[in-house]
């Protein structure tokens, strides 16, 4: 049920907080400020050499994310691609190392054939799914779930940022298992991963300004999302949440590429979302920044109060989140790009919970 909101979408987005706490609290022991990862341990995370993550749409966003967690903090390097070109692509394949698939409806056709191709080459098969009693969940020898709850929109919110929420602890639950992490490292993993709901809900105050910046972007014919790091799948996953229920034209695309093509894009007419923590690689994505506004394009900026007021507001219109702990930013900025998409998406009148031509559940390749 709706309850008192217009969309699912909407009601989704706003259960954030609460569902992200319902999966942290499956996975971190709060009092013991421990990790909670039996399940995990069929994943022999002490000798891995590589792990192979594969899904499709938003959870590959997610995948792609967690690469920067797993290969940073846990040193375990990552290959990681979108589940239609794995199930072909004819990877070699370790037997013995793991193989992460990551779905939310366990359904989808290409993650499941891609499970089974790592199954055949022998691989240990993890899986992070939201519907417990899915294929890819049976077809695991571990599976990790998000306690999202159904999620009934076809654009996935809550599921992503759950997502997120299991890959970030299960990075930290290998960083540790790999000796990378003290125990007292471990402990303040913990400490902050377990603030994130917290971040989630103070984002979520943004609305209304974030609803006024989206009654322009809802008359834009096109969009470009940028970032650097972890803020380059964010970028891809606002393109296409815009994409799928506004039916604006966006693209995702890293910052540093900006200069190799797409700035050829850039005039009054084209809004570009950047999104920009002040984190270690901001001083480089504020130098992209410049070069957008010398060239007329429409700023909406996201970022935090240093990032601010290091970029100057004049020609950005600027979404000022919290100052959040770089592990959690990629959970905190999932909220703005996921509002913006959902009331531009209003104020075009699109049918934000069943958007045309797409399917919560793609069963077929
Ligand atoms: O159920 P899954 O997580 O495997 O679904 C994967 C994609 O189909 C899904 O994320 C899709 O991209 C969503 N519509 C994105 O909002």
């Amino acid at each position: 049920e709706k309850g008192n909101y217009r969309h699912f979408m909407a009601k989704e987005i706003h259960e954030q907080p609460e569902v992200l706490g319902h999966t942290f609290g499956h996975y971190l022991d709060l009092a013991q400020e421990s990790l909670r990862f039996g399940a995990a341990e069929g994943i022999d995370f002490a000798n891995a050499t590589r792990m192979t993550i594969a899904a499709c749409g938003t959870a590959y966003y997610a995948g792609l994310v967690a690469r920067y967690w797993f290969e940073r903090v846990a040193g375990l390097p990552i290959d990681i691609d979108v589940a239609s070109e794995f199930r072909y692509r004819e990877a070699p394949l370790t037997p013995g190392q793991p193989a992460l698939f990551v779905s939310q409806s366990g359904e989808t056709a290409d993650t499941l054939a891609s499970l089974r191709y790592c199954r055949a080459g022998g691989q240990k098969i993890a899986s992070i799914v939201n519907v417990a009693s899915s294929t890819i969940a049976r077809e695991s020898d571990v599976v990790l779930p998000t306690l999202a709850g159904p999620e009934i929109g076809v654009a996935s919110t809550k599921a992503f940022t759950c997502q997120l929420a299991v890959l970030a602890a299960l990075a930290v639950h290998a960083a540790h298992a790999r000796g990378r992490l003290s125990e007292d490292e471990v402990r303040e993993h913990v400490g902050i991963l377990a603030e994130a709901p917290g971040y989630v809900a103070d984002a979520l105050r943004l609305e209304a300004g974030i609803e006024r910046v989206a009654r322009d972007l809802s008359h834009a014919s096109n969009a470009l999302y940028l970032g650097r790091g972890t803020n380059l799948p964010l970028a891809l996953e606002g393109a296409l949440k815009l994409k799928e229920i506004s039916y604006i034209h966006a693209e995702g695309y890293a910052a540093g590429e900006l200069k190799h093509g797409p700035i050829a894009l850039i005039d009054e007419d084209m809004p570009v979302i950047v999104i920009a923590p002040h984190d270690a690689v901001f001083e480089k994505v504020a130098s992209n920044i410049q070069e957008v506004a010398a060239r007329g394009g429409r700023i909406i900026l996201i970022t935090d109060e240093r990032g601010a007021e290091e970029v100057g507001t004049q020609s950005a219109e600027t979404i000022v989140m919290p100052t959040v702990p770089p592990m959690i930013a990629p959970i905190a900025y999932a909220v703005p790009l996921q509002l913006l998409s959902y009331h531009a998406a209003v104020f075009a009148g699109t049918d934000v919970d069943q958007p045309r031509n797409l399917a919560k559940s793609v069963t077929v390749e």
